[in-house]
């Protein structure tokens, strides 16, 4: 099916904004100190008040949470410690009442070790589990080669009972599925037409790129068969319904992009690509540091990505979600400018081209956090602490890229007034609140017009209101520009312009936003009609409507 219209006369998940949740830090409903399904299910008219289409919902599936929950040992299962199937089916009934979608989060590029596969497949090499895992021999009593876990230490593991190693590319406790095995990706299909059928609204695709890896020659993303395998899966599950499916491709280039979310539907909505929020990250060795932000860099990747996408696939939009720091924090000012700085990054990522999806607190401008080593929860962070001083680094550098990339910054619980845990929970959070919360939290922001929460609001309202903002084309204004970030959208029935200071210095507009434009939406107050000057981290919306013979 290719997916019902919306009033805009597209796809619905082109029109919709995303809202992503990571249950454990989102409403803790019974004092256990973390969040769980019935905490989502009481926080719903917050979000219907917000305005989004559907929530992304990280993994709530049984699991031993080594890495949070994308360990899976029970695809069919919730974990206790969210609630029950119940639960789960109540939220997608309550949430349907708000008109709002659940997106599950697929992980299926590998289980947990406790899955009752993996189980199995430890037992003997015939058994008939076994292929559902990538094993290898090894050589010489080494592993096959030396290739390493994202979250330090090697990616083969020695399991004597079989005398083989397997493949892991996360964590010990995730092994790697074997998509070559037909009997595998049967088995993985029928369990997601499982959850359509129990009415999920969409998928949620976790490292898809990374499915069809070939060890032996190095391979992890854009394996050979990756696109055969994401066809076969689309045509089996996806196609059957009306949903939205988005890839996680951290290796995508907007060629590849295309091919994944082609207008034929023949594989997914859209992908997550990541070139925008690499930019400041420096590769290799390094790949854990942030250098400064390469403006210009930027805005050619946004340009390159709104341009080459433009009727021929499908754009995500995203600053932010459980993997990445605070966007107000990485690249506002979370400081003197929060608010206004927060805001400008809306703005700028609101108007271009794609589905939006804000990450649970984004709409707060909540920041990044500081803290010990012991209060850090974040497998990732946890491992990479480690190998670092094991390198010989010192403790407080190691502790300074912490702070600046470290998961747990998106991860904190959500700040929903200003009692005790910023009334998260009742009973001491798994991870420690931001201390910032007495400042920062949605009962301060729902019904101030000038908050954050409101700018976001309002963002979501104009994508529903006006076409241009989900049909028209991107062209980008000033390129050589070191401090601002325009752009315009335009279709047959209108123009937006959108002008972003996106530093902390007064700068001289390099236009005049001439009368016939109508401001949409802005982030200072006081906005002077003609906008000689854009003011630290200024951001603006104008639309000009064509005449219509
Ligand atoms: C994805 C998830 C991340 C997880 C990893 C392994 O990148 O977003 O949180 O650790 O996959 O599943
Ligand atoms: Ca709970």
């Amino acid at each position: 099916m290719a997916g019902k219209e919306n009033a805009h006369g597209c796809e619905w998940w082109k029109s919709a904004v995303i809202y992503q949740i990571y249950p454990r830090s989102f409403f803790d409903s019974n004092g256990d100190g973390i969040g769980d399904l019935r905490g989502i299910i009481e926080k719903l008219s917050y979000l219907e008040n917000l305005g989004i289409d559907a929530i992304w919902l990280s993994p709530v599936l049984k699991s031993p949470q080594d890495d949070n929950g994308y360990d899976i040992s029970d695809y069919r299962d919730i974990d206790p410690m969210f609630g029950d199937g119940k639960d789960m089916e109540d939220l997608i009934a309550q949430a349907k009442k708000h008109k709002i979608r659940i997106i599950m989060d697929l992980v299926l590029n590998h289980s947990s070790d406790e899955h009752a596969w993996f189980q199995e497949a430890k037992k003997s090499r015939d058994n008939p589990y076994h292929d559902y895992y990538v094993w290898r021999d090894g050589k010489e009593g080494k592993a096959p080669n030396d290739m390493r876990a994202v979250f330090g230490g090697p990616a083969w593991e020695w399991v004597p009972e079989v005398g083989q190693y397997y493949f892991h590319q996360f964590s010990v406790k995730q092994p790697d599925l074997n998509w070559e095995n037909p009997k595998l990706r049967t088995e993985l299909y029928d369990m997601i037409n499982w959850w359509i059928q129990k009415g999920a609204g969409g998928f949620r695709l976790d490292v898809i790129d990374q499915i069809a890896k070939e060890p032996d020659r190095r391979i992890t993303g854009n394996g050979p068969k990756l696109h055969e395998y994401i066809r076969e899966m689309s045509r089996e599950t996806f196609q059957k319904a009306d949903l939205v499916t988005v890839g996680e491709a951290w290796s995508a280039t907007p060629e590849l992009a295309e091919r994944y979310s082609n207008p034929d539907h023949s594989e997914l909505s859209m992908v997550f690509q990541f070139e925008h929020i690499c930019l400041d990250q420096i590769e290799g060795k390094e790949k854990w540091d942030l250098a400064p932000l390469p403006f210009l860099r930027l805005k050619e990747v946004c340009e390159k990505w709104q341009t080459q996408l433009y009727q021929k696939g499908w754009n995500s939009l995203f600053w932010n979600n459980h993997d990445l720091p605070r966007i107000v924090s990485r690249w506002g000012n979370d400081r003197e400018y929060r608010t206004e700085s927060a805001k400008m990054l809306a703005i700028l990522l609101h108007g271009m081209q794609g589905t939006p999806y804000i990450y649970q607190g984004e709409e707060l401008g909540m920041t990044n956090v500081q803290y010990e080593i012991e209060e850090y929860r974040d497998i990732e962070t946890l491992g990479m602490y480690r190998e670092r001083l094991e390198q010989g680094l010192d403790k407080e550098s190691v502790m300074r890229s912490i702070h600046a990339k470290s998961r747990d910054n998106a991860r904190t619980p959500m700040q929903w007034d200003d009692s005790e845990n910023a009334g998260f929970t009742t009973g001491t959070p798994w991870i420690k609140v931001n201390p910032n919360y007495r400042q920062i939290h949605a009962a301060d922001q729902i019904g101030d017009t000038e908050s954050v929460f409101w700018c976001y609001k309002e963002l979501i309202r104009l994508r529903k209101e006006y076409p241009v903002f989900v049909d028209g084309k991107f062209q980008m204004l000033f390129k050589e520009h070191s401090a601002i970030f325009a752009y315009t959208r335009t279709d047959e029935t209108a123009e937006l312009l959108v002008l972003c200071n996106f530093f902390g210095d007064t700068v001289s507009c390099p236009m005049e936003t001439d009368a016939d434009r109508k401001l949409l939406i802005g982030n200072y107050r006081d906005v002077d009609s003609y906008g000689r000057t854009l003011r630290p981290y200024e951001a603006r919306i104008y639309l000009k409507e064509k005449q219509v013979n």
